[in-house]
């Protein structure tokens, strides 16, 4: 049951849902679920929402209205039940040690969760304006917008100059692939080796069966985005051919 809906940004909602303590205990940061946005006929699919964080018996998403579904879940009233499968996927490992977070857009979604369970130490945050930059209360955050209305005026791949790579153990990396690419590029590789990246795929069952959430792999093949990961080690996929096909 929805029990808390916000719109935090223009056009981006939080939801907390109400469920059984015995899903919050499954909720690792990364993890997604599959909503059924309606109980009508469109859409036919479910859709796919990083975990954004949990608390007590509700887990909550952060959302961003691109299309019919999310119009539908963004329209849809705090008390009304909606059928959820999850959690879903493979999450994040939570090494100990210091994180770097870096995120582009709707990419930080699943940010505060991770942030909770992990030291983390810097926040990087990406985004095209100040009305899509998703920062995190409490979290030194360094961010940057492509017109300047926030923070640095650039990209993200500006920010990364002055980090200390070595200071930090664990980096996780969330975004658009082209920006998740020019990241990764960028780093020693021992960071590179430390990174693990959150990745999206067009998704069908969620559970592996249908094989619609190809992430083409390192060394040739695909993984799957929706039971391989969606949190891959970053030097486990092939970025060239990912780029290619967005
Ligand atoms: C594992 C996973 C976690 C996700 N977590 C979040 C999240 O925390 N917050 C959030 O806002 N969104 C998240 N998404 C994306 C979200 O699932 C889509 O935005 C949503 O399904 C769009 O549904 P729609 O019916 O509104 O749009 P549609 O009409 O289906 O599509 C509208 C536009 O969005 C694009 N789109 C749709 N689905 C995806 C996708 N999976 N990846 C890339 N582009 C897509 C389409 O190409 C199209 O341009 C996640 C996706 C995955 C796979
Ligand atoms: S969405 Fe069906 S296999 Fe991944």
């Amino acid at each position: 049951m929805i029990i808390e809906k916000e719109e935090i940004l223009p056009g981006i909602y939080r939801i907390a849902f109400e469920v059984p303590l015995s899903f919050i205990d499954e909720a690792q940061p990364g993890r997604f679920i599959q909503l059924e946005v309606s109980h009508d006929s469109f859409p036919v699919t479910r859709r796919p929402f990083t975990i954004s964080s949990t608390s007590g018996n509700s887990v909550e998403i952060i959302f961003e209205v691109v299309g019919r579904g999310t119009e539908i879940l963004a329209e849809t009233d705090e008390g009304r039940s909606l059928r959820l499968l999850g959690p879903l996927g493979c999450g994040y490992r939570l090494n100990p040690g210091k994180w770097l977070l870096i995120g582009g857009g709707l990419g930080a979604a699943g940010f505060p969760g991770l942030a909770a369970r992990t030291e983390c130490d810097l926040l990087l945050l990406g985004a095209s304006s100040r009305d899509k930059l998703l920062t995190i209360p409490g979290l030194e955050t360094a961010a940057i917008t492509e017109d300047g209305s926030s923070g640095r005026n650039g990209l993200i791949t500006d920010l990364l100059e002055t980090v200390l790579w070595d200071s930090f153990g664990s980096i996780a990396l969330c975004g658009p692939v082209p920006m998740m690419k020019a990241v990764i590029e960028m780093m020693p590789l021992q960071a590179r080796a430390n990174t693990q990246v959150s990745a999206e795929a067009r998704m069908g069952c969620g559970w592996g069966a249908c094989e619609g959430c190809s992430v083409p792999k390192a060394g040739g093949g695909f993984l799957k985005c929706c039971s391989d990961g969606p949190v891959f080690p970053a030097d486990s996929i092939d970025w060239e051919r990912w780029e290619g096909i967005h």
